[in-house]
């Protein structure tokens, strides 16, 4: 197996376990909130959101359809039918996003019924990643191994080591990181990141 491949798989993988690292918090620190045991943090339920607002929709999903995706397209239509089924879902990522975005400000304004509206988008939203992230990792990454060239795997674990964003602005990854490290250092144990 090529180093670049390795490289590649690597952070698609590690961008995936934090996505999945926040979402599963966010989903926890609710449960905890609507058990009587938290007391609601807003400053850091909206940093979740930004968090995936501007890591995995801004910068994660877009490498994927620009290198991944477009590659594999390329070298075979094998893969097409699982690609468009992902690209859907990338393009639904915002608005299911939008949706969590509404209830949590809703619930800031204390409007009735927020709260439960919001556990189950939340639940709606963790249900519908997890799906996402496991059909890239048990079906599309078995394709691009079977049909990328080495050439290939260079240019996407360039593209995923880019730190910057060329398309929003938003500077360095490691902000993200950083940004990570907050959440998970203001997530009360034991939910956290184990
Ligand atoms: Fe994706
Ligand atoms: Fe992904």
């Amino acid at each position: 197996m090529s180093d670049t491949r390795i490289q590649a798989l690597n952070t698609i993988r590690a961008e995936h376990r934090t996505l999945a690292a926040v979402i599963h918090n966010l989903k926890d620190l609710l449960a905890e909130v609507q058990a009587g045991r938290m007391a609601v943090d807003f400053p850091l339920l909206w940093s979740m959101v930004y968090y995936i607002d501007a890591f995995p929709d801004r910068l994660h999903h877009p490498k994927e359809d620009e290198w991944l995706f477009r590659l594999l397209r390329q070298r075979t239509h094998q893969a097409d039918a699982l690609i468009d089924e992902l690209q859907r879902q990338h393009t639904h990522e915002p608005q299911a996003l939008g949706e969590i975005r509404r209830w949590l400000g809703n619930l800031q304004a204390g409007v009735p019924g927020s709260m439960e509206a919001l556990m189950r988008t939340v639940s709606t939203y963790a249900d519908f990643t997890w799906r996402h992230l496991k059909v890239e990792e048990h079906e599309l990454i078995p394709l691009a191994e079977s049909h990328l060239t080495t050439t290939d795997w260079d240019e996407i674990a360039q593209a995923f080591a880019q730190n910057a964003d060329p398309l929003s602005g938003f500077g360095q990854a490691d902000a993200f990181h950083q940004r990570f490290r907050d959440i998970v250092q203001r997530t009360p144990a034991p939910l956290g990141l184990a």
